[in-house]
């Protein structure tokens, strides 16, 4: 097992990542400071690795509430589920939320955390790739509007992370290629070595080689941690997180959530970012080429959806949390592993884009 930790002051957390970590209470109880605990998790997770869990909350109040799966219902209806569970088990200040699952649990679960009287108890078990490398760490939680992707949330950081690798196992193909996305967008962003060794492993990594998952992880993590000890509420390099997301959330909202994947669709966001880098002379062809190659091998989608015009993007993307004073910023690549916000964007670049892109 590797230990990490979120340097955040006296809110500093563990992130443990390795496998087997779901049958070891010692690592999750000193995480939960009272006596109840709500498990958050979905009727895909749950009959897979609820019970472990519940094993390790032996001696304490443990309740749990299972959602339904899927991104569509990463809603305040849903999120008021939680609400009413924890009413329901009377459950006081001093509980602790616990999310089981993915991106979308996570997220989910530490919103209600967030609200539930003004604030409880939060820990995060990340069960897909994606939420081991990215969403789990970090705070960021929210639930989607319909008018556009994660506006309304909370920044609400968890206890200590326990990201069991055993897990993966479980996880279909086509999410973990989703949680792919994440991991070469830290390469991207700022850590070039880090880019040319998922270049050589790949296939390792789509074959669930464990060493190479772990490392992945870590570094991943790694990334991430420092990030957001340096900029926990996005007031500069934490916006560098989302390259590709400002594209990729208006594929999301535009097609319909849960029809696209969220890595998948800052996959192709990915590639319209390096597409549009290009047009501004930042990077050359061949490493747009570079960074679709790499997507594609991870058999990711790398062109938006036919059934979205420049037009529809244009809308969807004007929704987007770094908007500020009306503006649109977008995250685009200086050069490989090194990211920066781009504002006062050219739009014909951006038509340009849109319209070869689609
Ligand atoms: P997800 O939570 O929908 O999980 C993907 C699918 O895998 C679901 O069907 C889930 O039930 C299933 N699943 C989860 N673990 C499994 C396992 N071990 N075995 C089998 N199936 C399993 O999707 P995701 O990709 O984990 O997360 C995407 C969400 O995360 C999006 O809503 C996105 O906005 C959010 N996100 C948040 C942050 C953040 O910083 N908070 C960062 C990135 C993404
Ligand atoms: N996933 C983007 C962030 O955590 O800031």
């Amino acid at each position: 097992m590797k230990t990490l930790h979120v340097e955040l002051g006296d809110r500093r957390y563990p992130i443990h990542i390795g496998p087997g970590l779901l049958a070891r209470p010692e690592l999750l109880t000193p995480c939960i400071p009272g006596r109840q605990a709500l498990v958050v998790s979905n009727t895909t997770v749950a009959p897979l690795y609820l019970e472990p869990v519940r094993a390790s909350l032996d001696g304490l109040r443990h309740e749990a509430v299972i959602l339904p799966d899927g991104e569509q219902y990463k809603t305040l209806d849903t999120l008021n589920e939680i609400f009413t569970a924890l009413l329901n088990h009377r459950f006081d200040r001093n509980c602790t939320v616990i999310a089981l699952g993915g991106g979308v649990i996570g997220d989910m679960a530490g919103f209600a955390a967030a609200c539930y009287q003004r604030g409880v108890h939060f820990i995060q078990i990340p069960t897909t790739l994606l939420a081991q490398v990215d969403s789990s760490v970090g705070g960021k939680t929210a639930v989607n509007h319909p008018f556009g992707k994660n506006m309304i949330g909370a920044f609400y950081q968890p206890l200590g992370v326990l990201a069991d690798t055993d897990t993966l196992a479980t996880l279909p193909d086509r999410e973990l290629s989703a949680g792919l996305a994440e991991v070469i967008k830290y390469g991207l962003i700022r850590d070039l070595p880090f880019l040319e060794w998922l270049e050589a492993n790949l296939e390792a990594l789509m074959a669930r080689d464990a060493a190479a998952l772990s490392e992945a992880i870590d570094r991943s993590c790694r990334n991430k941690a420092e990030i957001v000890a340096a900029d926990e509420r996005e007031t500069g390099e934490r916006a560098l997180l989302n390259l590709g997301h400002t594209f990729g959330h208006a594929i999301e909202t535009g097609v319909g959530y849960g029809q696209w994947l969220h890595g998948e669709a800052v996959a192709t966001g990915m590639v319209m970012a390096a597409d549009l880098s290009a047009r501004l002379g930042w990077l050359n062809r061949e490493q747009v080429e570079r960074v679709r190659a790499l997507l594609a091998r991870a058999r990711l989608p790398v062109q938006p959806p036919m059934a979205l015009t420049p037009d529809d993007f244009l809308r969807l993307m004007a929704v987007d949390k770094k908007v500020k004073d009306g503006r649109l910023r977008l995250i685009l690549l200086r050069n490989l592993g090194q990211a920066v916000i781009a504002s006062d964007i050219n739009p014909r670049l951006l038509i340009e884009t849109l319209e070869t892109s689609l």
